[in-house]
């Protein structure tokens, strides 16, 4: 372990939100901490904020009285940059600006000895930018904490062009033994999480634009279907449209406008009209005083239907023929059918989206009645299911689909016959984007799920879950996506074609 043992002091400067967290969080592991905050008071109304985030801890019996207030007594300001001597380790979480941070930087290598590591909490700006303003650039990484840094397990650690691979190892390591789960990346825009996390944002956004749903609908889809904590619009009203579509348009812009991460037109109008979300009040959902909550729609209650056939053994006709069992619904099982329709009711045939529109879909197989299911994490789990119908299809058809579904005890949510749908699009899209980050070297494919899971709670890393799926299925939904709009943003990752290529899982 090449960790900075606890008798090294850390200093932390800027005592805002991150850096208080940051500070507790290494006074907590066992370091004397030294907090400094170009705002007078600042650091001062910081360590009294971490004392009482400790103390609230201890008070709720998720930590020992004894040991919150011995790490509470181990913060202690820092009136002057001067005062940071003796830091083995500096955080630095400052103002989110390049020449601030360069200025910084230049100081502490007066001050600071020759061998004391330097970080930045930067979330946006590149370590190399930071390094090139130093002396010795080699002691300098990111260690990009998330908000709350208390609570939140992901550390990425970030590399510039300059840094040393000591310096990035012992970051790492000194983040794991405070209990962190670090992983390393190379300084590229976004990062990791803020990279690979695009398009959770823009497929939704996508989709939104194409009138396939409403916020409340979609955002239900992805957390009773998709499995994930959140909707992407009510994150994004959480996180607030101003910082979101700032964070959106600096990577898009850092990619040379590479159309994968452009900013949306709906988003842009919310940050027009001053709706930044939950913090304004309003953003895509209302959360005034008076305000109804969201409300998904759903598909009123069908009959269920008579005439039942599901085809093969697919995850999705397995988990229905559970399902309509355990509920004691008269159904007859076949084998794969050479459509690989997953169920015939009546005259409707229902399919697992391939990417392609329902309409496209009924038109290539001759077979009008066409109704697609979206992607759910586990059809055996999910609460609601998403469908969308051929335009060609008759409202019976459709009615009995939704029969079925309803019958296999899903809520039912349908949307626009768009591409690939919205959970199996949004997956697609994740997973075409982490196989890129590992397709360039800027981490590897273990790190990327694993800071996907950590740093924003997605259920399954999307490299793990393009691997449950089958590189195979991701690259037909991205293709045919991407045939639908011509458009170079739903371009395959070459790692994703190699793994198709060699009929191997990209975690090889
Ligand atoms: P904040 O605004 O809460 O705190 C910044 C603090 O730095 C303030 O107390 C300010 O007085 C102080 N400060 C500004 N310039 C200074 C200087 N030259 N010397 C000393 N102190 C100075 O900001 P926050 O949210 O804590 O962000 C800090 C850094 O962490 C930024 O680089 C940000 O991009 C990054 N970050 C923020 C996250 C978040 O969710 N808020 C998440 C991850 C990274």
């Amino acid at each position: 372990m090449a960790r900075l043992e606890t008798d090294a002091r850390i200093a932390v400067i800027g005592a805002g939100t991150m850096g208080a967290g940051i500070a507790q969080v290494a006074a907590l592991a066992g370091h004397e901490v030294l907090l400094h905050d170009a705002r007078g008071g600042a650091a001062a109304e910081a360590a009294e904020r971490i004392r009482g985030q400790l103390a609230g801890l201890a008070a709720k019996g998720r930590l020992d009285s004894g040991l919150a207030q011995a790490a509470g007594a181990r913060v202690s300001i820092a009136d002057s940059l001067e005062a940071l001597a003796p830091a083995a380790l500096t955080i630095e979480a400052i103002v989110e600006q390049l020449e601030a941070k360069q200025a910084l930087f230049r100081r502490l290598e007066t001050i600071l000895a020759s061998d004391s590591l330097l970080a930045s909490n930067t979330s946006s700006i590149p370590i190399t930018a930071i390094g090139a303003a130093l002396a010795h650039p080699g002691r300098l990484a990111g260690m990009h904490f998330f908000n709350p840094a208390p609570r939140m397990q992901l550390v990425e650690i970030v590399s510039g062009l300059d840094t040393d691979a000591a310096t990035a190892a012992t970051l790492h390591d000194t983040a794991a033994a405070w209990g962190k789960t670090p992983v390393h990346t190379r300084s590229t825009p976004g990062f990791i999480v803020n990279r690979v996390a695009r398009p959770y944002y823009a497929e939704g956004l996508r989709l939104l634009l194409e009138q396939a749903g409403d916020p409340a609908t979609l955002d239900h889809i992805l957390r009773a279907s998709g499995g994930f904590r959140m909707g992407p619009f009510e994150l994004m009203d959480l996180i607030g449209h101003d910082v979101n579509f700032a964070v959106t348009c600096s990577v898009w812009n850092a990619f040379y406008q590479d159309p994968r991460f452009q900013p949306s037109l709906v988003q842009q109008e919310l940050v027009d009209a001053g709706r930044l979300g939950r913090k304004t009040g309003q953003g895509f959902h209302d959360y005034r005083p008076q305000a109804q909550g969201p409300t998904p729609r759903l598909e009123a209650v069908r009959a269920a239907p008579a005439d039942i056939t599901l085809h093969g053994d697919s995850p999705a006709a397995q988990a229905l023929a559970d399902r309509l069992q355990a509920r004691g619904i008269t159904h007859r099982r076949a084998a794969a059918a050479p459509d690989q329709r997953i169920a015939g009711i009546g005259r409707a045939a229902l399919y697992l989206t391939d990417g392609r529109t329902a309409t496209r879909r009924a038109a290539d197989n001759g077979q009008a009645d066409t109704v697609l299911l979206d992607l759910a994490l586990d059809f055996a789990q999910a609460s609601c299911v998403a469908i969308a119908a051929a335009r060609q299809a008759g409202a019976d058809a459709i009615a009995d689909a939704v029969g079925l579904l309803q019958a296999a005890g899903h809520e039912v949510a349908r949307i626009g016959d768009v591409p690939g749908m919205l959970v199996m699009r949004t997956v697609a899209m994740l997973a075409n984007e982490a196989a890129d980050a590992v397709n360039q070297g800027v981490c590897t494919a273990q790190a990327v799920d694993q800071a996907m899971r950590l740093g924003v709670n997605y259920p399954l890393g999307p490299l793990e879950w393009a691997d449950r799926l089958g590189a195979a299925s991701i690259g037909t939904v991205l293709n045919h996506v991407a045939a639908a709009y011509g458009e170079d943003r739903y371009r395959l990752s070459p790692l994703i074609q190699h793994a198709i290529h060699s009929a191997r899982p990209i975690h090889d």
